[in-house]
């Protein structure tokens, strides 16, 4: 794939669509993603499906189309369209021919997040949070999010941009980065950070937690970055979507174990509350400083960013479904 083709088709991944708020039962709502727009909707019996915009048979606008039982009703010929793209339903015929079907993306809804596959099979598992015991029970803090404007990677590599902690988070890495990847779609880094009391917000952190963070980051397929600091009990996710090749809508919320005790329940629910805010406080600079960013490969200079350029080539690699996604705009 040439350099072109691969800023233009985006990597296989899951990626947060929008919020489970957004989206109730019977609602249905167009997303700006890939620079396209995609049509997500909860049909009545609570089944989330994401689609090409356009009705197959003949190019209806499906944000037209009411949402009943199963999904989406074309308001033109009223052919029915489950979750899953597939029609169920031809007015006036028993048969359904091969070319009634739509494409849809494979869908997840965690933490209060729904999550659509790019790719016409799934190649990787959705993510898992390490702190889990079991990935189906946990509990989170409210989902905290932003329409940015920079391209989707900017907030990713920046947490392997060690050299920028010293810059403008008053950090210093007190040990060797270690990158490691376990397949094709991840990449994982680990490295230790002196928190310095320069500000408020630091001063904080050392008083309620640590004057060291040890950190490990876990991104998938490019766009899912899984964070966990020794010390603490919860996993921090943050995910961004590509709206368009300038414009992302990033995510961030806080996973732990649930607790059982009422009196803990609430203890925690604030903790992942503050773990969430202290997030994005921390994020702040960064959100600031990379609005129209462009970023270059050229200008990397190997001794201080070589975390990036190992992003960089792991984000180069991912698998991208061309095929898929001609089919899913075109
Ligand atoms: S255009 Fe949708 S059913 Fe005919
Ligand atoms: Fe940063």
């Amino acid at each position: 794939m040439n350099r072109d083709e691969l800023f233009k088709f985006y990597p296989e991944s899951w990626y947060p669509l929008c919020l489970s708020s957004e989206l109730k039962k019977g609602q249905s709502k167009l997303i700006k993603a890939f620079d396209n727009t995609l049509l997500v909707f909860r049909s009545k019996t609570n089944k989330v499906g994401a689609i090409k915009r356009f009705c197959p048979h003949m190019g209806t606008d499906l944000n037209r189309a009411k949402i009943i039982e199963d999904g989406p009703l074309c308001p033109f010929h009223f052919r029915q369209f489950n979750n899953h793209g597939k029609c169920t339903t031809i007015f006036g015929s028993d048969e359904i021919p091969t070319n009634a079907h739509t494409i849809s993306l494979s869908i997840k809804e965690e933490v209060g997040i729904i999550f659509g596959y790019l790719g016409s099979k799934v190649k990787f598992d959705f993510p898992i949070f390490s702190r889990l015991e079991d990935q189906n029970l946990y509990t989170s803090s409210s989902v905290a999010n932003y329409e940015l404007k920079t391209p989707y990677q900017a907030l990713l590599f920046n947490g392997f941009d060690t050299h920028h902690l010293d810059c403008i988070h008053s950090r210093t890495i007190s040990e060797d980065v270690i990158i490691d990847s376990n397949n094709s779609f991840h990449l994982s880094a680990d490295y230790a950070m002196k928190v310095l009391p320069n500000s408020l917000y630091d001063k904080f952190i050392r008083l309620i937690n640590t004057k060291e963070n040890v950190v490990r980051l876990d991104c998938y397929g490019g766009n899912f970055l899984s964070i966990t600091l020794k010390d603490t009990r919860d996993n921090i996710l943050i995910t961004s979507l590509p709206i368009d090749q300038n414009n992302s809508r990033i995510f961030l919320t806080s996973i732990s174990n649930p607790e059982k005790r009422l009196h803990k329940k609430l203890f925690q629910k604030l903790r992942l509350e503050l773990t969430t805010f202290l997030g994005i406080e921390f994020l702040k600079p960064d959100i600031e400083i990379i609005e129209g960013m462009q970023p270059k490969y050229r200008g990397l200079y190997a001794k201080h960013d070589s975390s990036v350029i190992k992003f960089w080539q792991y984000w180069d690699k991912l698998p991208r479904d061309k095929e898929f996604q001609n089919s899913l705009f075109n």
